[in-house]
């Protein structure tokens, strides 16, 4: 081998390095907080269906809802579009399932998404591409980002490539995984990516948002994969709460062994599945139907608060953090 073949060689060695999925900063985006220093959002998951299966009455709450708490922006747990995600960039079921159905003037505000497993059976790269925020500037999707409001950091997560079964057992669907195998590889990133974020964060509230459930007691259940290799590093950077869809139904779980909680949005349409199984952590709420979630934060409190299809309140939680110790939780049931 000559020198400038050995040069050449090692150019392409590098080439190929830097196309794998690598480990990088997550993408970071600046929402500010009102001058008041508190800030609303809702949370949605399990959504695009034309409006079907409730999803245009769930759309109306949130309008309602959304300007009663004047909110600041909205977040999708994924599973954006039925079955099989958009088919490309100029799919209509961009505007039938999402720029139609979400009308309301409350709502004309910045959608943070993160990408189902249903959003993986299509085009995945579509509602990745920046053309969709042409088409409709609320839709903002990525992997795996963050959103920093001051004192509260929203870390998203890309949990779809995390679930084994979908590599190994497809069956009759197909997943895009175009910038994402090796599945080892992108995990190993993805995790030391978050925890480097997750150990940066000096926010007083830190919120994990991924579409796979952590803890669930409905027909998918517990995600195995999250438990073994997503949850530990939450716990070890403090996470206050993680936020899934995935199934459709809406819970909120405690963790036993660790402050975290866990709340389930993903009654964005279909719903009542009839499912239950029983969990090892707490389980203080589960409602088997479609509807919504709000979230209101300021630098000491963290309101949650469930709706239903007619817009009733189904379930409120908060918790304070007054002083630098052990969060006080404050349950009420209805
Ligand atoms: C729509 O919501 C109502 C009220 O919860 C429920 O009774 C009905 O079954 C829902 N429809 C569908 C198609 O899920
Ligand atoms: C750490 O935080 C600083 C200041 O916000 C930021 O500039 C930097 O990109 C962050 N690094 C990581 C790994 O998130
Ligand atoms: C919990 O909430 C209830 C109802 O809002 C209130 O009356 C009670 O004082 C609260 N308890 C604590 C410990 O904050």
């Amino acid at each position: 081998m000559t020198r400038s073949d050995a040069a050449v060689l090692a150019i392409m060695a590098m080439a190929a390095v830097l196309c794998a999925p690598a480990a990088a900063e997550l993408t970071r985006l600046e929402h500010p907080a009102k001058n008041d220093g508190s800030l609303s959002l809702l949370v949605i998951g399990d959504w695009g269906r034309k409006g079907a299966y409730n999803q245009s009455r769930v759309a109306e709450q949130m309008g309602r809802v959304g300007e009663k708490l004047n909110i600041d922006f909205i977040v999708s747990t994924g599973d954006n579009f039925y079955k099989n995600g958009l088919n490309g960039v100029d799919d209509q079921q961009f505007e039938e399932s999402f720029s139609d159905i979400y009308k309301a003037q409350s709502l004309q505000k910045p959608w943070y998404l993160v990408l189902g497993n249903h959003d993986y059976r299509g085009n995945a790269l579509a509602q990745l591409s920046p053309v969709m925020r042409k088409i409709d500037s609320r839709f903002i999707c990525m992997r795996s980002f963050i959103v920093n409001s001051e004192f509260v950091d929203f870390f998203f997560i890309d949990t779809t490539p995390f679930q084994l079964k979908y590599w190994t057992h497809p069956g009759k669907d197909h997943y895009d995984w175009r910038g994402v195998a090796p599945r080892g590889k992108y995990i190993a990133n993805l995790l030391k990516d978050l925890d480097d974020a997750l150990k940066n964060s000096t926010a007083r509230w830190k919120i994990a948002i991924g579409h796979h459930t952590m803890r669930s007691v409905s027909e998918h259940g517990d995600t195995i994969e999250l438990l073994k290799l997503l949850l530990p590093v939450l716990k070890d950077n403090n996470v206050d709460f993680y936020i899934n869809g995935h199934d459709h139904c809406l819970e909120h779980i405690s963790s036993r062994d660790s402050p975290i909680q866990y709340f389930t949005s993903g009654g964005g349409s279909k719903a009542w599945r009839g499912a239950f199984q029983r969990n090892k952590d707490k389980v203080r709420f589960f409602y088997d139907g479609q509807g919504f979630m709000s979230l209101q934060l300021n630098r000491d409190q963290a309101q949650f608060n469930f709706y239903d299809v007619s817009g009733k309140i189904l379930y409120q939680w908060s918790s304070s953090k007054m002083n630098h110790l052990q969060p006080i939780t404050n349950v009420s049931e209805e």
